[in-house]
């Protein structure tokens, strides 16, 4: 509210229900921004805020779907008043049918409405929203009103993390633990990537997890070169690698994992060399996330690290690196993803990526080498929370990383 413009109004929607088909529906995800601002983790609600209402009880209010005792028995707990209050804090709490007089009598006090329009920079939405009905029905009733767009605003609040947030992060960090070191006792040569699947989902759910924070790439052999390779249908076979990116939510909040482990327990020679080379990026990309650097140059430097271990590996040569193109590097050949996104309520959270790194911004740290011509491909990925001075703490630092460790609980 301190950042709204003088005589405005921010409104913030739930995500639709997606219907599948004839009556059934995907689960409900609450859109992220009506959650960070007010704990509402409900379908069909509005928060309101006005800071400059001439009366006070309309500075901030929700607008939530009318629930009594009879509705309770059909579709089961839904916010009450009371309840909402509790949850958010907010006192004004009203039902969503007086939701169209309200904001009438508010919007001829404002000046200015604020939409939450989508701007994260991997956005790509084809259905239409409640965030932009709402939008497009707004702009026909007040068309004399001036727009503002809270997209900035909430970029910069939701990339900067209260220790509460950090709280989550780590829980949601160590339920992902708990799915890595089962794994480490299951996989053998012969099992399915989809039963490794269902070995994590088993141990996210019985820690309070809803699951995975996003799906889950569980890739052995060569479909680990399938950056998005998400099918999980085959058979881990003797002496190959299995590349997992997996990672459990916890309280909305995402975390977000890659390990990769040899399926019979022990890492060939070349196969080392190729993980103590990402491993070495990805400590040395780690310790450059610090405040003022820029996400832009900080991928330039970690593009030189990774171009000094690929001529290590003799995955490219002298010649590659003089004649490269600086749209798109040599090492980009091996190396064709960023290494790091904020972590937070999404996954690929928000913040803008032209403005310097601040303390207590959580990134995600996660080079790999990808090489189809020797049948496997390698990624290695922690989250961490950008610190004052020196480096980001680890919120992963308890999960087996080393070739060494990783060997040893394997073979236990
Ligand atoms: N699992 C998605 C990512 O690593 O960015
Ligand atoms: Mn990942
Ligand atoms: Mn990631």
């Amino acid at each position: 509210m301190a950042q709204m413009e003088k005589s405005s109004i921010a409104v913030f929607n739930s995500n639709d229900i997606y219907p599948i088909s004839a009556d059934s529906t995907m689960p409900f995800q609450q859109h992220r921004d009506i959650f960070y601002l007010s704990g509402v983790d409900q379908e069909e609600s509005i928060l309101l805020m006005f800071p400059d209402a001439s009366e006070e009880k309309h500075r901030e209010i929700l607008f939530l779907r009318e629930t009594n005792e009879h509705i309770a028995i059909w579709e089961g707990e839904k916010l009450t008043k009371e309840r909402a209050y509790e949850v958010s804090g907010i006192k004004t709490v009203y039902w969503l049918q007086e939701f169209d007089k309200i904001f009438f009598q508010l919007m001829t006090e404002a000046e200015t409405i604020y939409f939450n329009t989508n701007e994260h920079y991997r956005q790509s939405v084809e259905t239409e929203t409640r965030e932009d009905r709402f939008i497009k029905k707004t702009k026909e009733a007040f068309p004399a009103h001036r727009w503002a767009k809270s997209n900035p605003i909430l970029q910069r609040l939701r990339s900067v993390k209260d220790s509460i947030e950090i709280d989550l992060l780590q829980q949601a960090c160590n339920i992902t633990e708990k799915g890595f070191r089962r794994i480490l006792e299951f996989v053998k040569p012969g099992v399915w990537e989809y039963e490794i699947e269902a070995e994590f989902m088993h141990e996210f759910l019985r820690n309070r997890s809803k699951g995975f924070a996003y799906t889950p790439i569980i890739a052995s052999g060569n479909n680990a070169n399938v950056l998005h390779y998400v099918q999980n249908n085959q058979q881990c076979k003797a002496g190959d690698l299995l590349l997992m990116d997996v990672g459990a939510e916890y309280a909305n909040y995402a975390s977000d994992m890659s390990r990769t482990i040899p399926v019979s327990g022990r890492f060939t020679k070349r196969q080392r060399e190729v993980y103590d080379a990402v491993l070495h990026v990805k400590k040395e990309a780690t310790k450059m996330l610090v405040p003022g650097n820029y996400w832009k140059e900080y991928h330039i430097e970690v593009g030189k690290l990774m171009t000094e271990q690929l001529l290590k590996l003799k995955l490219i040569d002298k010649a590659d690196v003089q004649n490269e193109n600086p749209d798109w590097p040599a090492y980009k050949k091996y190396f064709m993803h960023g290494t790091s996104h904020h972590l937070g309520l999404d996954t690929h959270d928000y913040g803008i990526l032209w403005e310097p790194m601040q303390p207590n911004m959580v990134f995600t740290v996660e080079p790999g080498i990808y090489i189809p011509e020797e049948g496997f491909g390698i990624r290695l990925e922690d989250d961490v929370v950008i610190q004052e001075k020196g480096e980001p703490v680890n919120l992963m630092k308890n999960i087996p990383l080393e070739a060494e460790e990783i060997e040893e609980l394997m073979n236990a």
